[in-house]
Protein backbone atom coordinates (compact mmCIF):
# COMPACT_ATOMS: atom_id res chain seq x y z
CA UNK A 1 0.00 0.00 0.00
CA UNK A 2 1.16 3.94 -1.14
CA UNK A 3 0.52 6.38 1.88
CA UNK A 4 0.88 9.71 0.59
CA UNK A 5 0.38 12.36 2.99
CA UNK A 6 -1.34 15.73 2.00
CA UNK A 7 -0.46 18.76 4.50
CA UNK A 8 -2.85 21.10 3.62
CA UNK A 9 -2.71 24.11 5.69
CA UNK A 10 -6.75 23.83 6.47
CA UNK A 11 -6.13 19.70 7.23
CA UNK A 12 -3.42 17.20 6.89
CA UNK A 13 -4.50 13.82 6.22
CA UNK A 14 -2.91 10.99 4.46
CA UNK A 15 -4.32 8.97 1.02
CA UNK A 16 -4.00 5.35 0.94
CA UNK A 17 -3.20 4.02 -2.50
CA UNK A 18 -3.77 -0.11 -2.68
CA UNK A 19 -5.53 -3.38 -3.50
CA UNK A 20 -7.94 -5.14 -1.47
CA UNK A 21 -8.48 -1.80 1.25
CA UNK A 22 -12.07 -1.72 0.88
CA UNK A 23 -12.36 -5.01 3.35
CA UNK A 24 -9.92 -3.29 5.90
CA UNK A 25 -11.76 0.57 5.55
CA UNK A 26 -13.06 0.05 8.80
CA UNK A 27 -9.60 -0.12 10.71
CA UNK A 28 -8.53 2.50 8.55
CA UNK A 29 -11.48 5.03 9.23
CA UNK A 30 -11.09 4.21 13.11
CA UNK A 31 -7.46 5.78 12.91
CA UNK A 32 -8.90 8.94 12.03
CA UNK A 33 -11.87 9.05 13.14
CA UNK A 34 -12.09 7.34 16.05
CA UNK A 35 -15.41 5.63 17.22
CA UNK A 36 -17.71 7.97 16.05
CA UNK A 37 -20.79 7.12 13.68
CA UNK A 38 -20.47 7.31 10.46
CA UNK A 39 -23.12 7.54 6.98
CA UNK A 40 -22.29 6.13 3.51
CA UNK A 41 -23.36 8.67 0.45
CA UNK A 42 -22.99 6.72 -2.55
CA UNK A 43 -25.09 6.79 -5.73
CA UNK A 44 -27.41 4.00 -7.62
CA UNK A 45 -24.52 2.26 -9.67
CA UNK A 46 -21.99 2.05 -6.95
CA UNK A 47 -24.21 1.60 -3.86
CA UNK A 48 -25.08 -2.06 -5.01
CA UNK A 49 -21.65 -3.18 -5.84
CA UNK A 50 -19.82 -2.17 -2.77
CA UNK A 51 -21.94 -0.72 -0.14
CA UNK A 52 -22.35 -3.69 1.69
CA UNK A 53 -18.99 -4.51 1.77
CA UNK A 54 -18.00 -1.25 3.03
CA UNK A 55 -20.67 -1.12 5.74
CA UNK A 56 -19.75 -4.20 6.97
CA UNK A 57 -16.25 -3.12 7.35
CA UNK A 58 -17.41 -0.13 9.03
CA UNK A 59 -19.14 -2.25 11.55
CA UNK A 60 -16.32 -4.92 12.08
CA UNK A 61 -14.39 -2.27 13.55
CA UNK A 62 -16.68 -0.88 15.70
CA UNK A 63 -18.04 2.03 14.18
CA UNK A 64 -22.11 2.87 14.50
CA UNK A 65 -23.39 2.92 10.65
CA UNK A 66 -25.70 4.89 11.17
CA UNK A 67 -27.29 4.19 7.48
CA UNK A 68 -26.89 4.64 4.02
CA UNK A 69 -28.08 7.59 1.28
CA UNK A 70 -28.02 6.39 -2.39
CA UNK A 71 -28.75 9.69 -4.73
CA UNK A 72 -28.64 8.53 -8.77
CA UNK A 73 -26.34 8.39 -10.87
CA UNK A 74 -24.73 10.49 -12.85
CA UNK A 75 -23.61 14.55 -13.12
CA UNK A 76 -27.67 14.66 -13.75
CA UNK A 77 -27.55 14.34 -9.85
CA UNK A 78 -25.27 17.62 -8.39
CA UNK A 79 -27.49 19.83 -8.34
CA UNK A 80 -28.51 22.05 -5.22
CA UNK A 81 -31.88 19.67 -4.95
CA UNK A 82 -30.05 16.46 -4.79
CA UNK A 83 -27.59 18.02 -1.78
CA UNK A 84 -30.32 19.84 0.15
CA UNK A 85 -31.76 15.96 0.24
CA UNK A 86 -28.55 14.42 1.39
CA UNK A 87 -28.29 17.15 4.38
CA UNK A 88 -31.89 16.48 5.72
CA UNK A 89 -31.03 13.05 5.47
CA UNK A 90 -28.03 13.64 7.67
CA UNK A 91 -30.05 15.98 10.40
CA UNK A 92 -32.49 12.93 10.34
CA UNK A 93 -30.43 10.74 11.37
CA UNK A 94 -28.89 13.34 13.99
CA UNK A 95 -25.15 13.00 12.70
CA UNK A 96 -22.76 15.09 15.04
CA UNK A 97 -20.35 16.80 14.64
CA UNK A 98 -18.01 13.53 16.12
CA UNK A 99 -19.45 11.70 13.00
CA UNK A 100 -18.51 10.83 9.39
CA UNK A 101 -19.93 11.37 6.23
CA UNK A 102 -18.13 8.29 3.94
CA UNK A 103 -18.72 9.13 0.31
CA UNK A 104 -18.30 5.62 -1.27
CA UNK A 105 -18.18 6.31 -5.56
CA UNK A 106 -16.99 8.49 -8.32
CA UNK A 107 -16.67 12.18 -8.82
CA UNK A 108 -19.92 13.04 -8.64
CA UNK A 109 -19.59 11.05 -4.97
CA UNK A 110 -17.20 12.87 -4.01
CA UNK A 111 -18.62 15.90 -4.45
CA UNK A 112 -21.94 15.34 -2.92
CA UNK A 113 -20.65 13.99 0.06
CA UNK A 114 -17.98 16.51 0.16
CA UNK A 115 -20.36 19.31 0.21
CA UNK A 116 -22.74 17.55 2.09
CA UNK A 117 -19.82 17.59 4.98
CA UNK A 118 -18.98 21.19 4.27
CA UNK A 119 -21.71 22.38 4.91
CA UNK A 120 -23.36 20.36 7.72
CA UNK A 121 -23.58 21.57 11.15
CA UNK A 122 -21.00 23.84 9.57
CA UNK A 123 -18.69 20.84 8.54
CA UNK A 124 -17.88 17.86 9.68
CA UNK A 125 -15.74 15.15 8.36
CA UNK A 126 -15.01 13.48 5.28
CA UNK A 127 -13.44 10.22 4.03
CA UNK A 128 -13.15 9.93 0.24
CA UNK A 129 -13.48 6.59 -1.01
CA UNK A 130 -12.90 6.68 -4.75
CA UNK A 131 -13.98 3.86 -7.38
CA UNK A 132 -13.23 5.49 -10.37
CA UNK A 133 -9.82 6.70 -11.85
CA UNK A 134 -10.73 10.17 -12.28
CA UNK A 135 -11.92 10.37 -8.54
CA UNK A 136 -9.01 8.33 -7.52
CA UNK A 137 -5.71 10.44 -9.71
CA UNK A 138 -7.97 13.80 -9.48
CA UNK A 139 -11.30 14.83 -7.74
CA UNK A 140 -10.68 13.26 -4.12
CA UNK A 141 -7.38 14.75 -3.45
CA UNK A 142 -7.36 18.38 -2.69
CA UNK A 143 -10.63 19.53 -1.24
CA UNK A 144 -12.67 21.04 -4.15
CA UNK A 145 -16.68 19.73 -3.79
CA UNK A 146 -19.07 21.91 -5.90
CA UNK A 147 -22.85 21.12 -7.71
CA UNK A 148 -24.20 22.30 -10.75
CA UNK A 149 -26.43 25.62 -11.39
CA UNK A 150 -28.42 26.38 -14.44
CA UNK A 151 -25.57 28.54 -15.51
CA UNK A 152 -22.88 26.05 -15.36
CA UNK A 153 -20.83 23.28 -13.84
CA UNK A 154 -19.49 23.55 -10.67
CA UNK A 155 -20.79 27.21 -9.77
CA UNK A 156 -21.30 26.34 -5.96
CA UNK A 157 -18.81 24.92 -3.51
CA UNK A 158 -16.34 24.80 -0.96
CA UNK A 159 -12.83 23.87 -0.38
CA UNK A 160 -13.40 21.33 1.84
CA UNK A 161 -10.67 18.85 2.69
CA UNK A 162 -11.05 15.20 3.90
CA UNK A 163 -10.00 13.52 7.02
CA UNK A 164 -8.39 10.45 4.68
CA UNK A 165 -8.53 9.16 1.14
CA UNK A 166 -8.67 5.28 0.39
CA UNK A 167 -8.48 4.24 -3.03
CA UNK A 168 -8.48 0.50 -3.48
CA UNK A 169 -7.68 0.05 -7.25
CA UNK A 170 -9.16 -3.35 -7.12
CA UNK A 171 -12.99 -1.18 -7.36
CA UNK A 172 -12.06 -0.19 -10.63
CA UNK A 173 -12.37 -3.77 -12.31
CA UNK A 174 -15.71 -2.87 -12.41
CA UNK A 175 -15.65 0.51 -14.62
CA UNK A 176 -16.48 0.46 -17.74
CA UNK A 177 -13.43 0.39 -20.53
CA UNK A 178 -14.75 3.71 -22.40
CA UNK A 179 -14.98 5.54 -18.90
CA UNK A 180 -11.70 4.32 -17.75
CA UNK A 181 -10.29 5.15 -21.06
CA UNK A 182 -11.58 8.89 -20.90
CA UNK A 183 -10.57 9.03 -17.38
CA UNK A 184 -6.21 8.45 -18.91
CA UNK A 185 -6.70 12.13 -20.57
CA UNK A 186 -6.50 13.47 -16.92
CA UNK A 187 -3.68 10.62 -15.92
CA UNK A 188 -2.06 12.15 -18.98
CA UNK A 189 -2.24 15.51 -17.86
CA UNK A 190 -0.90 14.89 -14.33
CA UNK A 191 2.36 13.52 -16.18
CA UNK A 192 2.60 16.64 -19.05
CA UNK A 193 2.81 18.95 -15.60
CA UNK A 194 5.44 16.99 -13.62
CA UNK A 195 6.34 13.72 -14.88
CA UNK A 196 8.24 13.20 -17.70
CA UNK A 197 9.44 10.00 -16.90
CA UNK A 198 5.69 8.85 -16.25
CA UNK A 199 4.11 10.23 -19.59
CA UNK A 200 6.75 7.90 -21.53
CA UNK A 201 6.27 4.76 -19.52
CA UNK A 202 2.74 5.75 -20.24
CA UNK A 203 3.19 5.67 -23.83
CA UNK A 204 5.37 2.49 -23.96
CA UNK A 205 2.48 0.91 -21.83
CA UNK A 206 -1.02 2.84 -22.34
CA UNK A 207 -2.73 2.19 -19.01
CA UNK A 208 -5.89 1.07 -20.71
CA UNK A 209 -3.65 -1.94 -21.97
CA UNK A 210 -2.11 -3.10 -18.37
CA UNK A 211 -4.80 -2.67 -15.77
CA UNK A 212 -2.76 -4.72 -13.08
CA UNK A 213 -3.08 -3.80 -9.74
CA UNK A 214 0.63 -3.11 -9.32
CA UNK A 215 0.57 -0.70 -12.44
CA UNK A 216 -2.54 0.81 -11.05
CA UNK A 217 -1.50 1.25 -7.65
CA UNK A 218 1.91 2.97 -8.60
CA UNK A 219 0.33 4.88 -11.57
CA UNK A 220 -2.43 6.57 -8.94
CA UNK A 221 0.18 7.02 -6.59
CA UNK A 222 2.34 9.51 -8.92
CA UNK A 223 -0.50 11.05 -9.83
CA UNK A 224 -1.61 11.94 -6.18
CA UNK A 225 1.86 12.75 -5.30
CA UNK A 226 1.88 15.24 -8.50
CA UNK A 227 -1.49 16.89 -7.24
CA UNK A 228 -0.36 16.55 -3.34
CA UNK A 229 2.23 18.84 -4.38
CA UNK A 230 0.21 21.43 -6.79
CA UNK A 231 -2.82 21.34 -3.55
CA UNK A 232 -0.17 21.76 -0.38
CA UNK A 233 1.55 24.77 -2.05
CA UNK A 234 -1.53 26.27 -3.50
CA UNK A 235 -4.87 25.04 -1.71
CA UNK A 236 -7.04 28.19 -2.76
CA UNK A 237 -5.94 28.18 -6.10
CA UNK A 238 -4.51 31.57 -5.69
CA UNK A 239 -1.62 30.57 -8.49
CA UNK A 240 0.32 27.15 -8.67
CA UNK A 241 -3.28 25.07 -8.76
CA UNK A 242 -4.25 26.67 -11.99
CA UNK A 243 -1.73 24.54 -13.59
CA UNK A 244 -3.90 21.67 -12.86
CA UNK A 245 -6.07 23.11 -15.52
CA UNK A 246 -4.26 22.25 -18.32
CA UNK A 247 -5.77 21.08 -21.72
CA UNK A 248 -9.08 22.66 -19.94
CA UNK A 249 -9.55 25.84 -21.41
CA UNK A 250 -10.18 24.21 -24.58
CA UNK A 251 -11.30 20.92 -22.95
CA UNK A 252 -14.42 22.71 -21.60
CA UNK A 253 -15.06 24.62 -24.85
CA UNK A 254 -14.65 21.02 -26.55
CA UNK A 255 -17.44 19.90 -24.04
CA UNK A 256 -20.25 22.18 -24.02
CA UNK A 257 -19.68 22.57 -27.76
CA UNK A 258 -20.31 19.21 -28.00
CA UNK A 259 -23.41 18.91 -25.29
CA UNK A 260 -21.35 16.50 -23.08
CA UNK A 261 -21.47 14.13 -25.32
CA UNK A 262 -18.16 13.02 -25.11
CA UNK A 263 -15.89 12.47 -22.14
CA UNK A 264 -14.74 14.86 -19.73
CA UNK A 265 -10.85 13.16 -19.88
CA UNK A 266 -11.22 13.28 -23.68
CA UNK A 267 -11.88 16.69 -24.00
CA UNK A 268 -8.54 17.78 -21.86
CA UNK A 269 -7.32 15.13 -23.85
CA UNK A 270 -8.02 16.53 -27.34
CA UNK A 271 -7.88 20.44 -25.26
CA UNK A 272 -4.50 19.41 -24.14
CA UNK A 273 -3.14 18.58 -27.94
CA UNK A 274 -4.65 21.72 -29.07
CA UNK A 275 -3.02 24.13 -26.89
CA UNK A 276 0.54 21.70 -27.27
CA UNK A 277 0.50 22.32 -31.07
CA UNK A 278 -0.27 25.86 -30.56
CA UNK A 279 2.39 26.51 -28.04
CA UNK A 280 5.03 24.97 -30.56
CA UNK A 281 3.43 27.15 -33.68
CA UNK A 282 4.17 30.19 -31.16
CA UNK A 283 7.69 28.94 -30.07
CA UNK A 284 6.50 28.24 -26.42
CA UNK A 285 7.58 24.89 -26.54
CA UNK A 286 9.15 22.52 -28.98
CA UNK A 287 8.10 20.97 -31.82
CA UNK A 288 8.89 17.64 -30.10
CA UNK A 289 6.98 18.44 -27.00
CA UNK A 290 3.66 18.60 -28.34
CA UNK A 291 4.99 15.79 -30.69
CA UNK A 292 5.78 14.00 -27.17
CA UNK A 293 2.24 14.78 -25.76
CA UNK A 294 0.34 13.90 -28.92
CA UNK A 295 1.57 10.25 -29.21
CA UNK A 296 0.54 9.44 -25.46
CA UNK A 297 -2.56 10.94 -25.67
CA UNK A 298 -3.43 8.14 -28.86
CA UNK A 299 -1.55 5.64 -27.38
CA UNK A 300 -4.72 5.86 -24.78
CA UNK A 301 -6.99 5.88 -28.06
CA UNK A 302 -8.02 9.20 -26.87
CA UNK A 303 -8.74 12.51 -29.07
CA UNK A 304 -5.55 14.48 -30.54
CA UNK A 305 -7.77 16.76 -31.77
CA UNK A 306 -11.23 18.29 -32.52
CA UNK A 307 -13.35 19.24 -35.82
CA UNK A 308 -14.99 21.90 -34.01
CA UNK A 309 -15.03 25.45 -35.86
CA UNK A 310 -12.35 28.00 -33.83
CA UNK A 311 -15.37 30.32 -33.71
CA UNK A 312 -17.40 27.95 -31.70
CA UNK A 313 -14.46 27.11 -29.10
CA UNK A 314 -13.97 30.39 -28.97
CA UNK A 315 -17.69 31.30 -27.83
CA UNK A 316 -17.36 29.14 -25.44
CA UNK A 317 -13.42 29.37 -24.21
CA UNK A 318 -14.04 33.30 -24.00
CA UNK A 319 -16.86 32.45 -21.49
CA UNK A 320 -14.72 30.42 -19.46
CA UNK A 321 -14.56 30.76 -15.31
CA UNK A 322 -10.73 31.34 -15.68
CA UNK A 323 -11.69 34.51 -17.75
CA UNK A 324 -10.19 37.90 -16.42
CA UNK A 325 -11.72 41.45 -18.47
CA UNK A 326 -10.71 40.55 -21.75
CA UNK A 327 -8.26 37.88 -21.13
CA UNK A 328 -8.18 34.37 -19.64
CA UNK A 329 -5.73 31.99 -17.96
CA UNK A 330 -4.56 29.31 -20.09
CA UNK A 331 -1.93 26.79 -19.10
CA UNK A 332 0.94 26.36 -21.81
CA UNK A 333 3.55 23.53 -21.78
CA UNK A 334 6.98 24.87 -21.67
CA UNK A 335 7.97 21.33 -21.94
CA UNK A 336 7.21 17.98 -20.43
CA UNK A 337 6.95 18.64 -16.58
CA UNK A 338 6.97 22.33 -16.83
CA UNK A 339 3.82 24.18 -17.54
CA UNK A 340 2.81 28.15 -16.83
CA UNK A 341 -0.06 29.99 -16.22
CA UNK A 342 -0.27 32.42 -19.72
CA UNK A 343 -2.89 35.05 -19.43
CA UNK A 344 -3.85 35.95 -22.84
CA UNK A 345 -5.76 38.45 -24.52
CA UNK A 346 -9.29 36.82 -26.53
CA UNK A 347 -7.16 37.55 -29.86
CA UNK A 348 -4.02 35.47 -28.71
CA UNK A 349 -6.54 32.81 -27.61
CA UNK A 350 -7.87 32.54 -31.02
CA UNK A 351 -4.59 32.41 -32.37
CA UNK A 352 -3.59 29.93 -30.33
CA UNK A 353 -6.82 28.10 -30.95
CA UNK A 354 -6.74 28.44 -34.52
CA UNK A 355 -3.21 27.19 -35.10
CA UNK A 356 -3.51 24.20 -32.63
CA UNK A 357 -6.45 22.40 -34.17
N1 LIG B 1 -9.18 19.22 -10.60
C1 LIG B 1 -8.45 20.40 -10.45
C2 LIG B 1 -8.25 20.80 -9.04
O1 LIG B 1 -8.56 20.04 -8.12
O2 LIG B 1 -7.78 21.87 -8.80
Amino acid sequence: MEQIHVATSSRPYDVLVGAGLLDHIGELVRDVTKLGRCCVVTETNVGPLYADRVEAALGAAGLDVVGRITFPAGEASKTLATLGGILEDLAERELTRDDVVVALGGGVTGDMGGLAAALYLRGIKVVQVPTSLLAMVDSSVGGKTAVDLTAGKNLVGAFWQPSLVVADVDALATVPPELFRDSCGEVVKHAVLADADLLDTLTAHPLTESRGAATLVDVVARNVRIKRDVVVADEREGGLRQTLNLGHTVGHAIESASDFSLGHGSCVAAGLCVIARGSAALGWCSVQTAGRIERCVAAHGLPTSTELPTDLLMRYAAHDKKRHGAAVNVVVPREVGRCEVRCVGLDDLRRLIDLGR
